[in-house]
């Protein structure tokens, strides 16, 4: 029996299919359409489940999750997903059980068992991505607050008046320092936009080109005061970052970590997420077996 982990993010959408040993055994990826989001998902489920007989399907996605009925409430980079019934077409399509959760919280539930974070309690996980996406764990138990969306460190807010981001407000974190902010940063540099520069690409070049090492050091600065705010609020004993960025992270971590040290009074204890990008799906995956 195999089950199924999905990630639903901004930008594309990813398939795993686990064995008995939470082991991957077959992984897809399709963009994420612009419309009929589940309908796409459902093609590409068929298509890796084949014949094979699966126990459950959990869906990381982006969003505030109303978890009871595995509906998306509200979602900054995926308007379109929005009150549509995932776990209800997942499970008349597939006739297995589907649990729905916020990614960036499936990708702090993997750390905390198969990765970054398994030798400590409490511990907070980042991902960047198209969005900022955060899961706080404290004494091993995920915080979801009194509605459901703790943890939504995404938007908290970075420059007063500042960028509008994905979800209508001004200045957040997210608008700042998530790959899409990386983006949006180099399109703004005559220099690097004239290139047809890609954040790879910036990253690739920080240590050989000065445009690439002026917006990198510029993301890099907003990326470490986030931290640096979750640091002075929670005191977690780490801090994981993982997400669509972390592929590079070998052209910036150092980077990253001394900025942290030079300014932050408190010691941040950062580590990449060691299930690097697959962290959401994973943690789907596990969803199933929590029920
Ligand atoms: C959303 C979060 C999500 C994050 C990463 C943010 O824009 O508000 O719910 O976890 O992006 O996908
Ligand atoms: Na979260
Ligand atoms: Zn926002």
């Amino acid at each position: 029996m195999y089950t199924i982990g999905i990630d639903i993010g901004g930008t594309k959408i990813k398939f795993g299919m686990f064995d008995g040993n939470s082991q991957l055994v077959k992984e897809d990826q399709i963009k994420t359409p612009k419309e009929a989001i589940v309908e796409n998902m459902i093609v590409a489920l068929e298509e890796l489940i084949q014949d094979e007989k699966i126990q459950g399907i959990g869906v990381a996605s982006a969003g505030i999750v109303d978890f009871h009925n595995g509906v998306i409430k509200s979602c900054p980079n995926l308007h379109a997903l929005a009150n549509v019934p995932i776990k209800a077409m997942l499970e008349d399509a597939f006739q297995v059980s589907v649990v729905v959760g916020n990614d960036a919280n499936c990708a702090a539930l993997a750390e905390g068992t198969a990765g970054a974070a398994r030798a400590v309690s409490s511990y907070i996980c980042i991902t960047l991505g198209t969005g900022i996406g955060g899961g706080i764990v404290h004494n091993n138990e995920l915080v979801h607050g009194n509605s459901g969306y703790g943890g939504e460190v995404g938007h908290m807010t970075l420059v007063p008046n500042g960028i509008v981001c994905g979800c209508g407000r001004k200045g957040c974190w997210e608008a700042y320092a998530s790959g899409k902010a990386l983006e949006r940063m180099i399109s703004d540099d005559p220099e690097l936009a004239s290139n047809n520069y890609q954040p790879k690409d910036v990253f690739e070049n920080y240590n050989n080109d000065v445009s690439c090492e002026r917006v990198v050091d510029h993301y890099l600065e907003y990326l470490s005061i986030g931290l640096i705010n979750l640091q002075y609020v929670f005191d977690p004993e780490m801090i994981v970052i993982g997400g669509g960025v972390i592929d590079s992270s070998k052209y910036w971590w150092n980077q990253l970590e001394e900025k942290m040290a030079a300014t932050a009074s408190i010691p941040v204890a950062l580590q990449q997420a060691q299930l690097k990008n697959n962290a959401s799906m994973i943690g789907a995956s596990s969803l199933v077996k929590q029920g």
